[in-house]
This record gives structure tokens, sequence and C-alpha cells, in this order.
């Protein structure tokens, strides 16, 4: 199948290109900026997505099988740093992609996020109703909506878990936002009660190959890790992988309601329900041992590491 790929150089982006490589896809991945060699590619495209006519030339340049959607602007912060920007990536691409995906026939596979709820009525079934707290959620929610109307025959959207796993960059999952706090000898103020039940983003690449696949599986659905922990002892568990003891690598503690500020615009407990998709498909869900397994301790971390 020749699968189109935006976003390829990301934490998910990436994941995804190694596994369709695996199964013997052809795939043409899109990034911004990256200069790093994405292995899986069978070829890698630099292009801005937010210029006008910039996927809709690519795509009727190719006409791929299937467009898997990993471009975003992924976190909150940057969200809100520039809106309009996090729009035209997370709310208008995402649509004009549906349109040609309809026009073509072709599968639609699009990324959205746990963060279109909020956080008060866990766990979540893909049916229940979406409540963002803050911008990045109320676009990928608007995407949700934009791409099922434009081609409700043939998308499939997964909202994704908070993800662990290893980036091409070093500094996009869980692990390694953690390692690079620690290492610069920052201490992460961590909620004891903010639960969230993360997979890597390889247990989610395999979910998004799997749907390319099956495109008797249309809609919106949930995918997330086996286990939910709270944010501390995801940390912990994190830290004793790494056999760092808490003077060298600290937490501190605290609860959501010492920070009403901050936590007004984070959701308390993102616990998902994973039915209709989980059973269905082949990927199974993954323990948080299995994730920690599969982490691997990032190059810029290593001196830090070995010295403390
Ligand atoms: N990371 C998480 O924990 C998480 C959790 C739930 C859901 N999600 C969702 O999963 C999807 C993938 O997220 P991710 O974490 O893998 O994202 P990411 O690591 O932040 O990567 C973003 C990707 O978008 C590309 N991009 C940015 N601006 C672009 C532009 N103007 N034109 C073309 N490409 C552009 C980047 O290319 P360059 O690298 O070349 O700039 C990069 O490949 C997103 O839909 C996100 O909302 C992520």
């Amino acid at each position: 199948m020749k699968i189109l790929l935006t976003g390829a150089s990301g934490l998910v982006g990436a994941a995804f290109a190694a596994a369709a490589q695996r199964r013997g896809h052809h795939v043409v991945g899109v990034v911004r900026t990256s200069v790093a060699t994405i292995p899986g590619l069978a070829e890698k495209r630099t292009l801005d997505l937010t210029e006008n006519n910039a996927a809709t030339g690519l795509i009727l340049e190719l006409f791929p099988d299937a467009i898997v959607n990993c471009a975003a602007v992924s976190e909150p912060a940057a969200c809100d740093a520039d809106p309009a920007r996090a729009q035209s990536l997370n709310v208008t691409l995402p649509a004009t992609l549906a349109k040609l995906a309809h026009h073509l026939s072709a599968r639609l596979v699009h990324v959205s996020t746990e963060q279109v709820f909020a956080g008060d009525r866990a766990p979540y079934a893909p049916g229940d109703a979406p409540r963002p707290l803050n911008l990045y959620g109320r676009q990928k929610l608007e995407s949700e909506r934009l791409v099922h109307v434009a081609a409700p025959e043939f998308a499939a959207t997964v909202r994704a878990p908070l993800l662990t796993g290893n980036s091409l960059g070093v500094v996009r999952s869980l692990h390694e936002r953690l390692l690079a706090d620690w290492a610069a000898g920052r201490t992460p103020r961590l909620y004891r009660d903010e639960i969230r039940q993360p997979c890597t983003a390889g247990n989610l690449a395999e979910v998004l190959l799997e749907l390319c696949e099956r495109p008797e599986l249309k809609g919106v659905f949930h995918w997330a890790g086996a286990e939910a922990l709270s944010r501390v002892e995801l940390a912990k568990r994190i830290r004793a992988h790494f056999k760092l003891s808490a003077e060298a690598a600290p937490i501190e503690e605290a609860n959501r309601a010492d920070d009403p500020g901050v936590t007004a615009r984070r959701a308390a407990d993102l616990r998902m329900e994973l039915k209709p998709l989980a059973g269905r498909l082949k990927t199974s869900l993954e323990t948080f041992d299995a994730q920690l397994d599969q982490l691997v301790l990032p190059p810029a971390v290593r001196a830090w590491y070995f010295a403390s």
C-alpha cells in the first residue's frame, strides 16, 4: 500500500514509518524542519503543510492508498503561543486531508487526543460528551468533526493518550522529558491526583497501521495502555527503571488543588474505555512494565546519568 504520512519526524510519525516498512508498505513521509534520517520511509519530502495547496499538490501527485496524519502542534503551550499556526496545522490541514481522501477514495487515519475530555468523568468511552479544557483540545475536537463530515466513509480517528517511547529528537516522550529535567538539575512538580493511561508511540503506530489495513473500521476510536497511573507514579516507575535515586532524580509531589491556576486547563483523570477497538485489532494493550522495557537512555543525558 502507498501511504502518505504527515508528521513523519514526530514521536508518532517516526514510529509509524518503522512499523509500516516492517509490514511491506511504501511510505512517503512529510516533514517541515527535520533533517534526520527517518528509518522506514521510502521517500522524504520537506514541505510546509500550512501553506495553501501544499497538501493538495502533494496528494494529487502521489495518489496514495492511505493518508496517515501525524502532523500537529501537539502541545497545549505551543498552541497557546501561536494559535493561528496551531489552527492551520491542527484543524485546517486535517479538514483538507479529509476532502482529498474523499475525492480519491483513499483511507484516512487521523490522530486526536484524550485531551478532548475534561477529566472529571473518567473512564471515557468514544461516544461520551467531549469538553476540552484548553485550545489544543478544542482544535483537535474540531478536527475530528471536520474529518468525519468530509470523509465519513474513509476516515478513522484515534484519540491517543500521553505517549511514552523513544523519539527521533529525543525530547518528545515522557521519560525523555523527565530525564532532561533531572539532567539539567530541575525538579519536576507532578500531581498525585492527575491520572493518565499511557502507551508507547510504537504501540499506537501499530494501531494506526492496522486501521490503514482495515477500512471497515470507521469513526472515532480510543487507544491507550493497559494501566492508568498518576503522574507521580509514572515518574517514580521511570526513575526506578533507570535505577536512579530520589536524590539524583527528585520529584516535587503536589495535589492539583495546590495549583488551581495551572490545573484549570489540565484534565484530572483521562482514563479511557478502549472498546470497540480493543479486541478487534491484533495489536495488544501494553502494560507499563512492557513500555518501560522499550525505553532507551537519550544520548544527551548519558554523561549526567553515568555520573549520578
Ligand atoms: N505526543 C503525545 O504525547 C500525544 C498524545 C496524544 C495525541 N497526540 C497526537 O499525536 C499526533 C502526533 O503527535 P507527535 O507527538 O508525534 O507530534 P510531534 O512529535 O510534535 O511532531 C509533529 C510533526 O509535525 C510536523 N510539522 C510541524 N509543523 C509542520 C508544518 N508546518 N508542515 C509540515 N509538517 C509540520 C513536524 O515536522 P518537523 O519535525 O520537521 O518540524 C513533526 O513531524 C498529533 O496529532 C498529536 O496531537 C500526541
